[in-house]
């Protein structure tokens, strides 16, 4: 779906400069060149339903993104009914949104430890029943978004918070450790073989993190798991130690699959005291943003399979609403006005090999 030859965007590129498309974007934003005309690959967003009623989020998002990630309306918690039947009607709402703005559509996610509905719950006594119903919503989800689903987070966060080893969840206790995970792809990929299977994980950027869940992946491959993906979130913060985002898009590359950067924000940290200046705050995040997408385009284009920034204005984030600190962070590319920041100058830069 998403075929854009290099005299395509570099086109588009020296057009999106020249235009003066008249769009509602503040002069700061016909300054810069939409993110999505620089990348080769699909530069993905989050949506939540509630945004599309934000005029100002809208512009900034069709001029930018080529991509969209439900943030929430695609959960199992909102489409796994209590009487065992699925509802897409979330959920259709941004694959709609998707369609209609002809922009690719990733889906989030399949089997996630936080989304654990009452329709498995009450099937805790009754494994086979249990299994029948894991089986049927992920068949009957993956079916339902066919043809518009590019890609699924099948797996979301299997390894524990700080790697200490897997995680426990109902889908864990209920159909093993590793079989809910090699299930879940199986399953996915009886209904849409053609579909890459993501598992999806966060902190990857910590080394033993990493390990443990490269550990994971290569042991589950070995058992046949029809893996086809590995989304790495990268949540990361300001004072990540340079490097470290380059040694981990090198690392998870080194399977051969396909990696999407699937959920990027780069937070000012919580620190109690920051005497830092903001300006020196924003050139540190400019810094990471870069590093990372010259890691990434560094990748070969078939393992290119896209990046996807968590939010569009830093007002826009899940930093800053609760549980977390509503006040402070600025982990996106436009700030709370929608004015472009250093860390999307940075990107901009960085896929054009200025920086
Ligand atoms: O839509 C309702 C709204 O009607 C209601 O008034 C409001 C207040 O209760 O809640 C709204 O739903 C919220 C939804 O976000 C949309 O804003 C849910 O309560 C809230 O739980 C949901 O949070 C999402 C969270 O995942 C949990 O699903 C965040 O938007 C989303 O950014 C976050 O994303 C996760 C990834 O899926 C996995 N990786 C970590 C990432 C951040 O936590």
């Amino acid at each position: 779906m998403y075929d854009l030859t290099r005299r395509t965007f570099v086109g588009s590129a020296l057009a999106c400069v020249a235009c003066s498309d008249g769009s509602t974007a503040n002069p700061v934003e016909r300054a810069t060149v939409p993110l999505r005309s620089v990348a080769p690959f699909p530069i993905g967003c989050a949506l939540n339903s509630a945004d599309l009623n934000d005029p100002g989020l809208m512009t900034l998002f069709k001029r930018n993104f080529s991509q969209v990630t439900a943030g929430y309306e695609m959960k199992m918690g909102l489409i796994a009914m209590r009487n065992g039947s699925f509802n897409y009607q979330r959920g259709d709402i941004i694959a709609d949104f998707a369609s209609q703005n002809k922009m690719d559509l990733h889906g989030h996610t399949l089997v996630w430890y936080k989304s654990e509905p009452d329709a498995f719950k009450n099937l805790a006594g009754n494994p086979s029943a249990f299994a029948d119903l894991y089986k049927r919503y992920i068949v009957e989800t993956v079916t339902h978004y066919r043809h518009r689903a590019r890609g699924w987070d099948v797996i979301n966060e299997p390894v524990m918070h700080k790697g200490e080893g897997m995680r426990d969840s109902l889908w864990s206790r209920m159909l093993g450790p590793d079989d809910y995970m090699i299930e879940a792809l199986a399953h996915a990929a009886e209904a849409a073989p053609e579909i890459p299977r993501f598992i999806n994980e966060y902190s990857l950027e910590e080394p033993g993190k990493r390990r443990i869940f490269m550990d994971m992946i290569e042991r589950l491959l070995k058992r046949g798991a029809k893996i086809s993906g590995i989304g790495t979130q990268t949540h990361i913060k300001i004072d990540l130690a340079k490097g470290a985002l380059t040694d981990t898009i090198k690392d998870l590359a080194s399977f051969g699959l396909p990696v999407h950067v699937s959920e990027l924000d780069i937070s000012y940290g919580h620190r109690r005291v920051d005497t830092r200046s903001d300006a020196d705050r924003q050139a540190l995040q400019a810094e990471r943003a870069a590093e990372l997408v010259h890691a990434y385009v560094k990748l070969p284009a078939k393992q290119q399979y896209g990046m996807t920034i968590w939010g569009v204005r830093d007002k826009d984030s899940w930093l800053r609403h609760a549980p977390f600190p509503t006040t402070g962070d600025a982990p996106l590319p436009f700030d709370d006005d929608g004015h472009a920041k250093p860390m999307l100058r940075a990107m901009l830069d960085a896929f054009r090999g200025v920086a």
